[in-house]
Parts: C-alpha cells; sequence; structure tokens
C-alpha cells in the first residue's frame, strides 16, 4: 500500500535511528555518527555507521545503505508494509486508512498463513500419533532426529484422503482457503468434484518465507511414489522461485560464518544444520532463479553452490552459473564445490565424511572456472570445434552485463584456450646481435655494423614519444581502461618527465576509476599532468591511433592500448640492446 509521505516522515522523526539499529548492532558515538560490526556482511572492524541527521545508515565496507524502514526490513524479513507497521507502533502511531482492496488482501494472506500454520501443528502431531509409524521410521533410517524434527518441524501427512481436510474444517476453517493454501486439491472435473488432501503418506518439510511463517510444504514419499517430492503449488503466499528453504535460518547463521552454502536439497540443508552449519539453503523444487541468486548476495559476495556430485548436479551448477553471468559485479560471484560422485551433502555427513563435505567447500571452484570445464569438455580435436568452442565462450561473455567484469572473463577465456591448445607464438624477432660463435654459415663474414643511436635519435625517429602520448590519451579518454592494464602502466616507464607525471597520477587514481568519466578522472589530476591531459584530450582526435578516441567500446580500445604497449616496450628493448 501507498503511505502517506507525513506518515512515513513522521515515523522517522518519532524514532531514532540509532536506537532501532541499536539493537541489531552494538554501536559507539563518533561525533555526528555512531559506528559498529555491519550486520549486513562479516567483518571485524567497523565499518558501518549510522548518521542520525540525515536519516540513514551505510557501510564502508559492503556499501549496504538506507532508511529506518530498510534496515528493518533487510534484519527482520518484513517488506516494506510490515516494517512501517511495526515502526509506527513504535512511534505511538495510529496506521493511516487502509483501502479496501488492500484490507482485503492482507486478510486473505492472514487466513492463508493460518490454514499453513496449522497444517504444520498437525503434521508434526501425526508424527507422534499411532499413524506417524511410517513417517518416524523413515526418518529414522535416514537418521534424523529428534532435534532435526523438532527444528525443521517436520512431520507427517497420513494415508488418508481428507484427514487433514476434516480437522481443519472442523476447526473452522474454509475448504476455499485450504484449497487456496495449497493443501487440498480440487479435481477440475470427473464424476467425484470432492477436494481431497494433497500430501498423502508423504513426510513433511514445512517451507518458511523470510519471517520464518510456513508458507508452503514439500512432502516426500516413504517408498518410490513419483514425484519423489511433492511441493505446494504456487500460491499467494508461496512463490517457488522469490524463496528459499532455510531462508530465515541461514540469514543469521551466514554473519557468523561469512558465507552461505546453496544446496539442493532440503535434507541437505537439513543434514549440514545438524553438522553445525545453519547457514545453507535450497531452492524449492525449480532451476535457481535470478530473485534467489539475489537473495544470496544480500547475504555474502560469493555463496558457494553446492551440488551433488553427478550429472545432475553438475548440470544443475552449469545454469546456475549461466543464470549468474548477467548479474555478475566486481567482487560479486559464486564458487562452486564439488562434491564426490554420486553423493550429495547429506548422504556424505550421515556416512560421517564431514572432512569431505569441508575439503569440498575449501576448495569450491571460481565461477569462471566452471563455465570453462562445462564449455570445454569434450572432443576439440579439430580447427573447427576449436572454433566452435571460441564461439561459446564468446557468447558466455556477452551475456555478462558489467563492462569491467566482461573483459577480464574475455582474457580469462581467451588465456585458457591458448594454455589448452597452444598457438605456436611467432619467434620474436630481435635486432640481429652478433655473438661470438656465428656458425658455420656465418664463417668468415664481418659482423653487420650496428647502428649508432643514443636515446634522442630514437625518439627523432618516431621513438617512444608518440607512443606515450597515445597511451596515456587512451587512458585519460577511458577511465575504465585503467582498472584493467594498471599493472602493465606500473611497470613501464616514460621518458617525457611532464607524461610520466601523468601516469604517476593515473595510477593512483587507478583503483577508484571505473566508473568515472573523462572529465571527472581529469578533475583529480593536478598540475602539470592536468595540462598535459587536456591537451592529450584535445589531440586524440586527430591521432593515428584511431582507437584511443572517446567513442570506441572499451574492448576495442584494450586491444589497441595493448598492441601499443608491446611496442613501446620492445623499442624500449632495442634502445637498450642498442646502447
Ligand atoms: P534430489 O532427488 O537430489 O533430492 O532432489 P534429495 O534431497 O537428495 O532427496 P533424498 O535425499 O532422496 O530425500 C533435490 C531437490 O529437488 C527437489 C526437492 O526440493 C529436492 O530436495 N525435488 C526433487 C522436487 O521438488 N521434486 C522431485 O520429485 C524431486
Ligand atoms: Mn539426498
Amino acid at each position: 500500500m501507498a503511505f502517506p509521505e507525513s506518515f512515513l516522515e513522521e515515523i522517522k522523526t518519532r524514532v531514532p535511528l540509532a536506537a532501532v539499529v541499536g539493537r541489531k548492532v552494538k554501536l559507539t558515538k563518533k561525533g555526528k555518527e555512531h559506528t559498529g560490526l555491519c550486520p549486513f556482511h562479516h567483518e571485524k572492524s567497523p565499518s558501518f555507521t549510522v548518521n542520525e541527521d540525515k536519516g540513514f545508515y551505510h557501510c564502508f565496507g559492503c556499501q549496504a545503505h538506507g532508511s529506518i524502514f530498510d534496515f528493518v526490513m533487510k534484519t527482520e524479513g518484513l517488506q516494506f508494509p510490515e516494517a512501517v507497521e511495526r515502526l509506527a507502533a513504535q512511534a505511538g502511531l495510529q496506521m493511516p486508512e487502509r483501502s479496501p482492496q488492500e484490507a482485503q488482501q492482507r486478510d486473505q494472506r492472514e487466513t492463508l498463513i493460518a490454514a499453513c500454520e496449522a497444517a504444520a501443528l498437525w503434521f508434526t502431531d501425526q508424527l507422534r500419533q499411532r499413524a506417524g509409524e511410517p513417517g518416524r521410521k523413515y526418518f529414522e533410517s535416514r537418521k534424523l532426529g529428534g532435534d532435526a524434527i523438532a527444528q525443521f518441524r517436520l512431520g507427517y501427512a497420513p494415508d488418508s484422503r481428507t484427514a487433514l481436510k476434516q480437522t481443519l474444517i472442523a476447526r473452522g476453517m474454509s475448504e476455499q482457503v485450504l484449497v487456496e493454501a495449497g493443501l487440498l486439491i480440487r479435481p477440475e472435473e470427473g464424476e467425484s468434484r470432492e477436494t481431497y488432501d494433497r500430501f498423502r503418506n508423504r513426510v513433511m518439510f514445512p517451507i518458511t518465507d523470510a519471517r520464518g511463517r510456513v508458507v508452503a510444504f514439500g512432502g516426500r514419499t516413504l517408498g518410490d511414489a513419483k514425484p519423489k517430492y511433492l511441493n505446494s503449488p504456487e500460491t499467494a503466499l508461496f512463490h517457488k522461485g522469490a524463496l528459499l528453504y532455510n531462508l530465515r535460518n541461514a540469514r543469521e547463521a551466514s554473519r557468523d560464518a561469512g558465507t552461505v552454502l546453496l544446496c539442493e536439497g532440503y535434507t541437505d540443508v537439513i543434514a549440514l544444520a545438524q553438522a553445525g552449519m545453519a547457514h545453507a539453503v535450497a531452492p524449492l523444487g525449480t532451476a535457481v532463479t535470478e530473485l534467489q541468486l539475489r537473495e544470496l548476495w544480500r547475504m555474502t559476495p560469493e555463496p558457494i553452490v553446492c551440488l551433488d556430485g553427478d550429472a545432475a548436479g553438475l548440470a544443475a551448477a552449469v545454469r546456475a552459473a549461466h543464470r549468474a553471468l548477467a548479474l555478475l559485479q566486481p567482487g560479486q560471484s559464486l564458487r562452486f564445490a564439488v562434491l564426490p560422485a554420486g553423493e550429495d551433502p547429506d548422504s556424505l555427513l550421515r556416512a560421517g565424511r564431514m572432512a569431505d563435505v569441508k575439503a569440498a567447500l575449501d576448495s569450491a571452484t571460481p565461477l569462471a572456472d566452471i563455465l570453462w570445464r562445462a564449455t570445454a569438455a569434450g572432443d576439440y580435436s579439430t580447427p573447427e570445434r576449436r572454433a566452435g568452442l571460441r564461439e561459446s565462450l564468446k557468447e558466455l561473455v556477452r551475456q555478462i552485463a558489467h563492462p569491467v567484469v566482461r573483459e577480464y572473463y574475455k582474457r580469462y577465456f581467451s588465456e585458457a584456450l591458448q594454455k589448452a591448445f597452444p598457438v605456436p607464438t611467432q619467434p620474436e624477432r630481435r635486432p640481429w646481435v652478433p655473438q661470438g660463435d656465428y656458425g658455420r654459415g656465418f664463417k668468415g663474414r664481418r659482423p653487420l655494423p650496428m647502428p649508432k643511436l643514443t636515446p634522442r635519435a630514437g625518439a627523432a625517429v618516431g621513438g617512444s614519444g608518440p607512443r606515450e602520448r597515445v597511451l596515456l590519451a587512451a587512458l585519460v579518454n577511458h577511465p575504465a581502461l585503467l582498472t584493467l592494464v594498471d599493472e602493465q602502466l606500473a611497470q613501464v616507464t616514460f621518458q617525457d618527465a611532464d607524461l610520466d607525471t601523468l601516469r604517476h597520477q593515473l595510477l593512483d587514481i587507478a583503483p577508484s576509476a571505473e566508473s568515472l568519466d573523462s572529465a571527472s578522472l581529469r578533475a583529480q589530476l593536478t598540475g602539470a599532468a592536468k595540462q598535459v591531459a587536456d591537451r592529450l584530450v584535445a589531440e586524440s582526435t586527430s591521432m593515428v591511433d584511431k582507437f584511443v578516441r572517446p567513442e570506441t567500446d572499451l574492448a576495442a580500445v584494450e586491444t589497441g592500448w595493448r598492441d601499443v604497449l608491446v611496442q613501446h616496450m620492445r623499442a624500449g628493448e632495442l634502445e637498450h640492446r642498442w646502447f
């Protein structure tokens, strides 16, 4: 619902931000700000600040930033209206009138939640009853003990078409609500149009939302009935692609663990929690979605995908990797723990193989490497197939939205290709330098006279000056290039003193150059470096090396830049040799 701006402002004035944050974070007052350890990422020294005057919190470590409403939403797992409601109560403010539709929607959600909660209670109760014997036996066989059963509220749906239906209707719930909550199935047609229990003779895994409220169920067959896991359908409460199993607990636990694990199944999550790793989640019977990835990245920059060590697990890993590509950011990626063949975390832990799980997590493979391995697996013995592989890799790179990440991927894959199928490089053409023994063919010949060149003369014959200007002009026009070539830039030397000053200043700016445009880059330069830079920008439109111009795309600029750099270094080498 839309709240009047004045109402939100009133809440902000009445409820001190530091007081709300202070409940989750130990704050120390420093001047106008409070600081503390960031609740949104793992850190040892405080980079999280609260500015009461401005009404926001900001973390210099993970860039988390927001208002009092954002803070309550993120730390309590609430939707915006819920956060407003909670804070309004603290402020002693009456909620503004809701529209009839909004009131109705909300009442509907609450009724559905009540139905799911009642069902969860009933399933857990059934597990303890006589009828629950098969369920108890099943959990026993899987070594799922009382702790796990209690913590994850595991239950049992007896083998009956109407047991749940009758119980909940007797408690005053409407058949229609139970259908909408996904608990009953209403047959489309047929002679019996009676509704019946969706979950029968299955052990039950309640699925909770970010606030820990039951919104759906997964029911596992005890035998070979299909499907192995039956999940609630999409309902007003339950959107499979937007939720993760165990999200609520994992959010809390990830802060201490410093990471999050994405597993395949409910039982993996539970087994890991039993082994002391509560920071695991699982998707809900579908492939990982973009929303789920974003949810994971809210917890940690590099979640570990921990998939079964079989073909299906690998396929799922590759799907997740592809899905992640468009969303990659500097520092934000995935890693992949590859488990021993035929095992999942649950089976390993049940067999007491904690060490193998730990080893897989510790040696988790970066996303780029998983993609390379998945794409390059196979026979690439012919030129056509190699060309095909190259195209596939290019296609992957194209999907990366972030330009700098894309550039690094391009480089990563071309290095991997070069390593896998080495192209013999041309023997480097060096100036012929006479050595002690000229070999048979040279017997009797006199060495060629060496040209006598001084550095000055070198510069005059098209030497290093123009190249230095080209290299710097490209950087000044394309600040993002700095983040790609800063290492190389640090290693060259320029003969022109002013140009070298500019080179130094650019290196200082490099770490933060990624999002700068040319003008804001130049605004950070000082003295001679600034003048030179402005002049280079003007000259750049008439330089022979067209790639330096502002309109060239970053990939082309980088290629051109590297070529010129190589020439520059070769020339430097020549001068050294001839001296
Ligand atoms: P798995 O078949 O790997 O499940 O499917 P698992 O967790 O190892 O199952 P156990 O150990 O035999 O009990 C992984 C996940 O895929 C979903 C479930 O969420 C399951 O946990 N799934 C699988 C379904 O939704 N439906 C199915 O029929 C099968
Ligand atoms: Mn399993």
